[in-house]
């Protein structure tokens, strides 16, 4: 499938130009196809009902664990659907028996999903040791070899930062954490979908992943991955309905892993979206998608940072997918406004909930950056587009 061919699939694309993946993208026809077909045709609930429509819908939803499972080398009982990357991030940090004196290492750069939830560990007694980024956002593997000790229980690391594209090199990180014996958690909210991934390679003993972003899929979905050895370790705090084998009046038998951690009705119709959406990007096929986005990438950054008054964050060498960029003197949420207003150009501006990220780029007092985010979707005379608009609005506005 091409470009064109992806586009003709997403009717919004006609009416904007959308630079907001990061945040998360739009929903192909055959994906919205398949959930309206779960709609129309088996709306029933998953693993309870012994009738044929609720046999149905639990084998979507097994079916579309196991593609999920597939895209990223893992198994089956590997993973736990979620609602997002955070509650997938929060059910690890939550889950694992952290106590006094343990620490845990975590860049400074990170989305608040993969830094808060350690840092809330500190009033059990747990030390945050955070990494700084260089002044692009990469993270020096060296510097979190010399940061974990003997105390780390656990290395957690975001693979492509949301607010600047900083690519880190997570297989190097999981080498590192693998030597120090420690937990290993990558936070892929900004690969999946964008490149090939495999969690075996990377030897992360848990992963977090949206299906809402890279994949295509709808909001509402994500998952966790948990390396059959760890899946053990992780305690649940969500139980009731589907975590359990038996009850008595006094006690309880939790369901194995990934059950256990599947607590009540899930989202059903978006979790069968999700099997389909990662069926879709298949037909694409991931390399393709990559090699676009390597291509649209340096364009994007090109056509940005030779615009006079705007300042482009990171290193062009080493980002994916991401170019967060200022117009000197203009409030991002302005800039943002402005691409909205003349030429339905959609992009975020902020702080991109990774407000340290912002704090160590030294755009915190600006308000933040303007965040283009591209997919397979997008094209070179968008990005034009866009170059052309920011320069018109640095020329009038900036200083
Ligand atoms: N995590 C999403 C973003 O970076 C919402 O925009």
């Amino acid at each position: 499938m091409e470009t064109a061919d992806v586009r003709a699939d997403i009717p919004l694309l006609d009416k904007v130009i959308y630079m907001d993946a990061a945040s998360t993208t739009p929903t192909p026809r055959p994906v919205v196809e398949a959930m309206c077909d779960y709609f129309y045709n088996y709306n029933a609930n998953t693993g309870r009902g012994a009738y044929s429509l609720a046999i149905k819908a639990t084998q979507k939803v097994v079916d579309a664990k196991l593609k999920v499972a597939n895209f990223i080398n893992a198994l089956p009982e590997e993973v736990v659907f979620t609602k997002n990357t955070t509650e997938a991030i929060n059910i690890v940090a939550n889950g694992l028996p952290f106590k006094k004196g343990d620490s845990i290492v975590v860049p400074n750069i990170e989305h608040h999903s993969n830094f808060l939830p350690w840092l809330n560990l500190r009033k059990k007694g747990v030390e945050i040791k955070v990494v700084k980024a260089d002044s692009n956002g990469i993270i020096d593997p060296s510097i979190v070899a010399e940061t974990a000790d003997d105390k780390t229980r656990l290395i957690a690391v975001t693979h492509i930062s949301n607010a600047l594209g900083a690519v880190q090199d997570v297989n190097e990180i999981g080498q590192i954490a693998r030597e120090n014996d420690s937990l290993y958690l990558v936070d892929a909210a900004q690969s999946i979908g964008h490149m090939p991934l495999d969690v075996k390679k990377m030897n992360a003993d848990f992963a977090a992943f949206p299906g809402h972003k890279g994949t295509l899929g709808p909001v509402g979905t994500g998952f966790l991955y948990c390396d059959q050895k760890q899946s053990e370790k992780l305690e649940t705090i969500s139980l009731g309905g589907g975590t359990v084998l038996n009850v008595s009046e006094d006690d309880f038998q939790l369901e194995s892993f990934p059950g256990r951690f599947e607590s009540g009705t899930g989202n059903i119709a978006g979790f069968i979206g999700l099997g389909a959406s990662i069926d879709y990007i298949n037909r694409i096929g991931i390399g393709k998608i990559e090699k676009h986005g390597e291509k649209l990438t340096k364009e994007l950054y090109s056509e940005l940072s030779r615009i006079e008054n705007v300042t482009c964050y990171g290193d062009p060498q080493n980002i994916y997918g991401i170019v967060s960029f200022n117009i000197n003197n203009m409030h991002p949420h302005d800039v943002a406004k402005i691409l909205d207003e003349v030429r339905g150009i959609c992009v975020r501006s902020g702080h991109h909930c990774a407000i340290p990220a912002i704090k160590h780029i030294g755009a915190y007092e600006q308000g933040g950056t303007v965040r283009t985010s591209i997919h397979y979707y997008n094209t070179a005379e968008e990005i034009q587009m866009l170059g052309e608009t920011v320069e018109e609005i640095a020329k009038t506005f900036g200083a």
